[in-house]
């Protein structure tokens, strides 16, 4: 699990007491709420949920200003054509905090957790704007169990270049 980090004026702009930490039980219900607020109930329809329902979570993080969650994301664990890495999602942030790097430094939490751990790379599904300014890339050849905009269908290599195949649970 990782270390709860204290973001740096490096990270991102922010105000405020900052802090990105590890998802703790007792933080689910807010999250819920803020996926919620962000997606709405139409979420479960999307392929990406699907996916996740059958999933286990690899890590979670969650983004606190004052020591109230406003933020989260979470890494599950998956397959792509065999090879084992992450699936990035759902990722929000609490409307009235956006525009303030919460969000860039989730992802950022994700990818050092990604890299901490040797992982293969991360898998999501998301706007290409927003998630290339972190390395992520159009990815050819990964069939999700569902129907996905393949322009939203990303990877950040981290151990491995590429990926291709089935995309399944494990
Ligand atoms: C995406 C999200 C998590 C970003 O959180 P955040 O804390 O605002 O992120 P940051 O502060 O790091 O970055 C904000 C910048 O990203 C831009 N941005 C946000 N969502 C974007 C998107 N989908 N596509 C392109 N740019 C986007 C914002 O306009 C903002 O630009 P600015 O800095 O020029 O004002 C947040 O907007 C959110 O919760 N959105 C609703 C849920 C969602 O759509 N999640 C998945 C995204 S594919």
């Amino acid at each position: 699990m990782a270390e709860p980090r204290t973001l740096t004026p490096d990270d991102a702009p922010l105000s405020g007491a900052a802090v990105v930490r590890a998802e703790q039980v007792g933080d689910a219900g807010t999250i819920e709420r803020i996926v919620l607020e962000a997606f709405g109930p139409g979420r479960f329809a999307k392929t990406a949920e699907r996916l996740r329902e059958g999933a286990a979570v690899d890590v979670g993080f969650v983004a606190c200003l004052d020591g109230h969650v406003v933020g989260s994301v979470r890494l599950w664990q998956i397959r792509v054509g065999g090879t084992p890495c992450l699936f990035l999602g759902p990722i929000a942030v609490q409307r009235s905090e956006r525009s303030e790097g919460l969000g860039a430094a989730l992802v950022q939490a994700c990818i050092d957790h990604a890299r901490t751990s040797g992982a293969a790379g991360i898998l999501l599904v998301g706007d290409a704007p927003y998630f290339g300014r972190f390395g992520f890339d159009r990815v050819g050849g990964v069939r999700m169990p569902g129907p996905v905009d393949p322009a939203r269908l990303l990877w950040l290599p981290i151990a491995v270049e590429t990926v291709a195949g089935s995309v399944t649970i494990g």
